[in-house]
């Protein structure tokens, strides 16, 4: 029986700022700077970007295009495009949705927590950010509170609605964004140094890349666009049929790498005015950046830091909420209940699963050593198994779907809709031919290679090693 609650999206800027939104999160400004700092700067960049282009944005306009078709949650889509086997691949993007979202909400409830502390708390006269990030992250009663607050905000966005909820904040969220962003940016390329900052980030060292770089670039790549586990899908149910799905998938695609890049602009500068080392990975923002707030002195430092950590909790905030749409939508459309209730339900139950990523920074230390996963955290467990790995396994299959059994002429047809020009064009060649051929060949690789990788911590190095071939 369908769904009279469904709701959509009421014009094409809102589809695309919340799908931007969903893209633009913790990824962008949060991973994206340490993985470049550690990769090479531009060269991760470019490597980054081409991915993206080449092979992330046939994925995506496959996505929407599934999601528009059958106007329904992800099991849904797959089930009635498909059959009930393919609909367990919808479960699965289902369980990736919760799991990530278990996890990526303990470190928003970090950057909430950041906000708080630097605005109206006294974060800026710690004398030591190690210490004290260590510290925070292993307080029971710190992490329970900002957490559980950062689910409850996203639960009561959800269940709002597609229209009331996630599309009125993502209307306001995304431009504030950008507007804090773009101010920090145009602050930072004032401070001493920045120049250097900027040159690190942007004068390509080549030498640093490997393959042993571009499997996680395409693991980040999927991660940072939302791509492999039918957030997109569901999204793309709300979209009407009159829309451009090439166009907006482009635009999404678009923002989501400006966003990246723009958080490198504005985060190196500020790296190099305090002559901090640019690799210093997940504690980047959370560690380095306080230290650097602080030596802006008590006024300046407040307004800069709580900006910042402003902007980190908007960009996670309008992903979260992509990530519980899911799992919600699924028991809207197939269970047919009531979206209000079954919202608060469903974040509950994730907040739960995500409580043992919670402790896995000391707190309990089963959590933080985990035997069976080479002595790494659960937060770590979580994050790899069901982001880095599940994400890229997912594309790999949706395009195995696509290809087998919905027909790529059934995915042209949707796509004709609100884009007649399509039709016969040389993009249409372009992603009927890397869907066939490339993307699944590759994902299949790279799930293969993150397997061995993360599994039996074998690299592709060690592998080519061992083949002789280098
Ligand atoms: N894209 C988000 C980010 O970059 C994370 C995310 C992954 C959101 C998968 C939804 C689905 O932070």
């Amino acid at each position: 029986m369908p769904s009279v609650t469904r709701g959509g999206f009421s014009s094409r800027i809102g589809f695309i700022l919340a799908a931007a939104g969903s893209a633009v999160g913790l990824g962008n400004i949060w991973k994206f700077p340490y993985e470049a700092g550690k990769n090479g700067g531009a060269a991760f960049l470019v490597v980054y970007f081409l991915l993206t282009f080449l092979f992330c944005y046939p994925i995506m306009v496959g996505e929407i295009a599934i999601g528009r078709r059958a106007g329904k949650d992800v099991y849904g889509s797959y089930k009635l495009l498909g059959n009930k086997n393919w609909g367990l691949l919808g479960l699965l993007g289902i369980l990736c949705g919760i799991m990530i979202l278990s996890f990526y909400n303990v470190v928003a409830g970090w950057a909430f927590g950041y906000f708080l502390e630097i605005s109206f708390g006294n974060l800026l006269s710690e004398p030591d950010y190690g210490k004290f990030f260590g510290n925070y992250v292993n307080d029971f009663w710190d992490n329970l509170l900002f957490s559980l607050g950062f689910m409850a905000i996203t639960a009561y966005i959800v269940a709002k609605g597609v229209k009331q909820g996630i599309e009125a904040a993502s209307k306001i969220m995304m431009p504030a964004l950008l507007l804090i962003l773009l101010l920090l940016i145009g602050y930072s390329l004032t401070l001493p140094n920045a120049m250097k900052g900027i040159s690190f980030y942007l004068l390509p060292d080549f030498s640093k890349i490997t393959l042993d770089t571009i499997y996680p670039a395409m693991g980040h790549a999927f991660f940072s666009l939302s791509l492999g586990m039918g957030a997109l899908i569901t999204y793309g149910s709300y979209v009407e049929k009159k829309q451009n799905i090439m166009s907006a998938a482009f635009t999404i695609t678009i923002m989501d790498m400006s966003v990246a890049f723009l958080a490198g602009l504005m985060i190196f500068p500020l790296i190099f005015s305090q002559g901090v080392a640019p690799d210093s990975g997940p504690s980047l923002v959370f560690v380095v950046l306080p230290s650097i707030f602080k030596a802006f002195g008590p006024v300046l430092g407040k307004v800069v830091g709580g900006s910042f950590f402003l902007l980190l909790c908007f960009a996670a905030l309008t992903s979260t909420i992509s990530l519980l749409e899911v799992p919600v939508a699924y028991f809207v459309d197939e269970k047919n209940v009531s979206r209000q209730k079954v919202t608060w339900l469903i974040a509950a139950v994730i907040f739960i699963v995500g409580l043992p990523s919670m402790l896995s920074q000391g707190v309990v230390p089963a959590f933080n050593k985990l035997h069976f996963y080479h002595d790494k955290t659960a937060l770590d467990f979580v994050a790899e198994v069901f982001s880095e790995l599940c994400l890229p396994l997912g594309g790999c299959l949706m395009c195995l779907f696509i290809v087998l059994r919905w027909g790529q002429h059934n995915m042209s047809k949707e796509i004709y809709e609100g884009n007649p020009g399509y039709e016969g064009s040389f993009l249409e060649k372009y992603i009927n031919f890397t869907m066939r051929y490339v993307c699944p060949i590759l994902l299949g690789i790279f799930s293969i290679l993150i397997v061995l990788d993360k599994l039996f911590s074998v690299t592709l190095d060690d592998l080519t090693g061992l083949l002789g071939v280098r």
